[in-house]
């Protein structure tokens, strides 16, 4: 199939590149030129493990090319897929500004009876709101699919996904989308657009549910000695629970999860009634990523002068993605409160220092990172962060060389054994723990 995808960002690109190497004709869109002419020399601009190999292999074949959307040959093909961002207003609710945008200018330029496929996260409503006003009087089918890929692992995600959502009104528009996905072996559930679209917004905010139930268990585990790593280990066996996402830690950041979470608890007043839930999982949440600046000012009375260096600025390892990172947040909170602040992160120096600007330091490794500092605090567990001389670290902090496990990655008895003041995130340290070390 001929295919267009417009957006070339994170998941326009994977998007774009992995329907090529199942065999379409695929052309990415986007309006900005520089990136057009970085993916057409197999650079994708985004860290995504395995993209650039893609990209090469299909664009070498000919089936992969990426352009202007002011190019004078546009060729839309038989689906035209939507990838263009959704940040979130102040307020909460996603800005659908690009979708309008992108929306306007694909179905100005797609053939009849050509697919307007929605992968773009869109609150419910939108879809059938943009099939009325954009597709229906073109004879334009308007189809909502979904996209589930996790940063870090999204090439993997698209091949093995756990499922694929289809929404649609026109059953031959659905079965060519299901066509599209041909050569991936996944349950398909066809439904409503609107309820493909509740699908997605309601599997982040369960995600994020799962997160902060784990974090207040956390809290329960400082206060009674507990270990929540066995706490998650008990629980994850139940079949009806499952392990994955009850990692206690700083909390969820990320370009979605928190995203669709908060456009529930804002979505919620538009119809009458409160978002009780999710508002108090977004509240745990902030919360949990100031537990470094708590621990902090509970040692230091006086934080001015206090050196802390961060390890890992990216929401998660293995993505350059620093949006809604705790890292972040936690770098402006310390900097504000007079502590002088250093950080690294292995691919996101670069972007962090943009968003940061000079109320931080940024060190190019973790030995320069370390040295002298009174705190480390590691946020982002990387490999190459993980796998460091945690010896020669020790011997390069200065007193009282505490080391915050912002995810619980590290092992506790090895780290106090260096002879680090270790502190975790329900790992059984509690705040009485740390008044032995209070300057
Ligand atoms: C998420 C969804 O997983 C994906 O399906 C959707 O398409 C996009 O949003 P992503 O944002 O890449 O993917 O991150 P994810 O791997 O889900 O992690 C989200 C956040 O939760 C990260 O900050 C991570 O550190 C945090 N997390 C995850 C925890 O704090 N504990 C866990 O156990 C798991």
């Amino acid at each position: 199939m001929k295919i267009s995808v417009i957006g070339m960002g994170y998941a326009g690109v994977v998007t774009a590149a992995c329907l090529s190497e199942l065999g379409h004709e695929v052309i990415g869109y986007d309006i900005d030129s520089q990136r057009i002419n970085s993916l057409n020399s197999f650079n994708p601009q985004i860290f995504e493990p395995g993209l650039d190999k893609l990209i090469e292999k299909n664009c070498n074949l000919k089936r992969l090319t990426f352009q202007h959307i002011d190019d004078s040959d546009l060729n839309l093909g038989e689906i035209s897929i939507i990838t263009v961002g959704t940040p979130s207003d102040p307020n909460g609710s996603p800005n659908l500004e690009y979708i309008w945008k992108s929306v306007e200018w694909t179905t100005k330029h797609l053939k009849d009876n050509a697919v307007l496929l929605m992968r773009s996260t869109v609150q419910p409503g939108t879809g059938d709101l943009i099939e009325s006003k954009f597709c229906e009087h073109q004879s334009i089918n308007y189809i909502s699919c979904p996209e589930f890929l996790r940063e870090g692992e999204a090439v993997k995600d698209f091949f093995t996904p756990d499922r694929i959502i289809i929404g649609g009104n026109n059953s031959k528009a659905v079965e060519k989308v299901v066509q599209m996905h041909s050569g991936i072996d996944s349950p398909i559930i066809k439904t409503k657009i609107i309820t493909a679209e509740m699908i997605k917004f309601a599997s982040n905010a369960f995600l994020a549910t799962k997160i902060s139930f784990i974090n207040e268990m956390a809290a329960f585990c400082e206060a009674w000695s507990a270990d929540v790593d066995d706490v998650k280990d008990g629980l994850g066996l139940d079949h009806r629970i499952g392990k994955s996402f009850l990692n206690a830690g700083v909390g969820f950041g990320g370009s979605c999860v928190p995203k669709e979470t908060r456009a529930f608890t804002s979505l919620a007043s538009n119809y009458g009634f409160k978002s009780h839930l999710l508002s108090s999982v977004l509240e745990v949440n902030e919360n949990q990523s100031q537990i470094p600046v708590r621990i902090i000012q509970k040692i230091f009375p006086d934080m001015n002068n206090v050196r802390v260096g961060i390890l890992g600025m990216s929401f998660k390892p293995n993505t350059d993605d620093i949006r809604e990172s705790p890292s972040i947040k936690i770098a402006q909170t310390l900097s504000s409160l007079g502590c002088q602040v250093s950080c690294f992160d292995p691919i996101s120096n670069q972007k962090s220092a943009e968003k940061l600007g000079t109320s931080v330091k940024f060190e190019t490794s973790i030995n320069n990172l370390s040295q002298n500092k009174n705190v480390i605090l590691l946020m982002t567990p990387w490999d190459s962060i993980l796998n460091t001389d945690w010896e020669h670290i020790y011997d390069s902090m200065s007193e009282p060389k505490i080391l915050f496990d912002g995810r619980n990655s590290l092992n506790p008895e090895t780290i106090k054994n260096i002879g680090f003041n270790y502190v975790g995130v329900g790992r059984g340290i509690s705040s009485s723990d740390l008044d032995s070390i209070i300057i």
